[in-house]
């Protein structure tokens, strides 16, 4: 698995360079272009394009939560296909989590299977979403359930492209990278506490470091387990609590890195209580997230015992009605708890985020 280019204004070199050196090069080209991200990267895709001399197809789309499904893989693939194409096609994503997820599931799956490249233009997309070559879309019964490990050629990061970023996409990535440095990097959560707050919401030199620490924090654990089959289990810390949280809430009103920050809240709290988790470790969780502009308390009413139980085990990670959990012990340590009760976990939860 490639690893992922970060930079500043490096997006026109290195996607140039990383196209000229595929073998064989690509026939053609596809692009699915996330709409929000368009203003900011149409001119530039379409200036490299042009200048490598290579047919290509740009399909401009509105993602969102709810349009990452199968019908809206088949009206892609279908719009894709329409003009000519054969496996060296080089498919490119650019754009969220969900345009960088469809469109590597498309590329996994259209022909059996083409070559496809990864642009994230969100910060959760560069922290997190288009690293690793999980891909998926969602069915009614639970997010991501359909999907493939297709691992992209290259994934380049241009922190560039955030300038139009909303508050709220700033945030859901601040909530990923948060997570990634209590997974595997100490130092990235001191630069959380230290650098000051307005850096961390635009382009520059501090975002740039904050962001590429949580991507290689992901990268060593995909590398080690790219079939997620052990370690790679890690990453889903805080994850199980947001899952059931972002599926209460309704698909889409709550950004899925605020719903990881209360994750993480979650978790930090339930270690506490089960006296694994270093002492200021659930303080210290609690002052990122205000730092970081994350939410700290649920907005709105949180469904009931019966409810939030059947939402902990409808989550993938949770076998026979029981619950593999990640919690944190210190920065840099996690463990994963195996078969926790799934009344417990809500339990947590209610004790973080207070009673149904
Ligand atoms: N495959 C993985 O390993 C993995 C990991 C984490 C998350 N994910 C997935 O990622 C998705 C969330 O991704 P997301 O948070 O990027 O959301 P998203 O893709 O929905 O994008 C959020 C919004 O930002 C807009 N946008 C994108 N780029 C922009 C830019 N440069 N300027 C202005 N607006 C822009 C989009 O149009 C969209 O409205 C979820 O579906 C989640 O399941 C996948
Ligand atoms: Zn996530």
């Amino acid at each position: 698995m490639n690893w992922p280019s970060y930079g500043q204004g490096v997006l026109r070199p290195l996607l140039r360079r990383a196209i000229l050196k595929l073998d064989p090069l690509p026939s053609t080209l596809r692009v699915l272009l996330d709409q929000g991200a368009a203003p900011h990267v149409r001119p530039l895709l379409e200036d490299v394009l042009s200048e490598l001399t290579l047919p290509y197809v740009m399909v401009e789309w509105a993602p969102s939560e709810a349009r990452k499904d199968l019908a809206q893989v088949e009206e892609l693939a279908r719009e894709l296909v329409r003009e000519w194409l054969d496996r060296r096609c080089l498919l490119l994503a650019v754009g969220g989590g969900v345009t960088t997820d469809v469109g590597g599931f498309v590329a996994a799956t259209l022909l059996r299977g083409l070559r496809w490249g990864a642009i994230p233009t969100t910060l959760l997309g560069m922290a997190d979403a288009a690293l690793g070559g999980k891909t998926a879309v969602n069915l009614p019964e639970g997010k991501n359930l359909v999907g493939a490990f297709h691992a992209p050629e290259f994934v380049i990061a241009d922190v560039d492209l955030l300038a139009g970023l909303p508050p709220r996409e700033w945030r859901s990535g601040l909530g990923e990278i948060l997570k990634a440095g209590l997974i595997g990097d100490a130092e990235l959560l001191c630069q959380l506490e230290e650098l000051p707050g307005a850096a961390l919401r635009r382009p520059g030199p501090e975002i740039l470091e904050v962001v590429s620490a949580a991507g290689r924090v992901k990268m060593r654990i995909v590398i080690a387990d790219p079939k997620e089959e052990g370690e790679r289990m890690l990453l889903n810390l805080g994850h199980s609590f947001a899952h059931a949280l972002e599926a209460a809430a309704g698909y889409g009103r709550l950004a899925h890195g605020e719903a990881v920050g209360l994750g993480l809240r979650c978790a930090a709290r339930l270690a506490t209580r089960m006296e694994i988790a270093e002492e200021d470790l659930e303080l210290r969780v609690r002052k990122l997230l205000a730092r970081l502009g994350l939410p700290l308390a649920y907005d709105g009413e949180l469904p009931g015992h019966a409810a939030l139980t059947r939402l902990l085990i409808r989550d993938k990670k949770a076998r026979e009605g029981r619950i593999d959990l990640v919690l944190p012990v210190r920065p840099e340590q996690c463990l994963v708890v195996r078969g926790m009760e799934p009344e417990a976990v809500a339990e947590a939860l209610y004790d973080t985020l207070g009673p149904p």
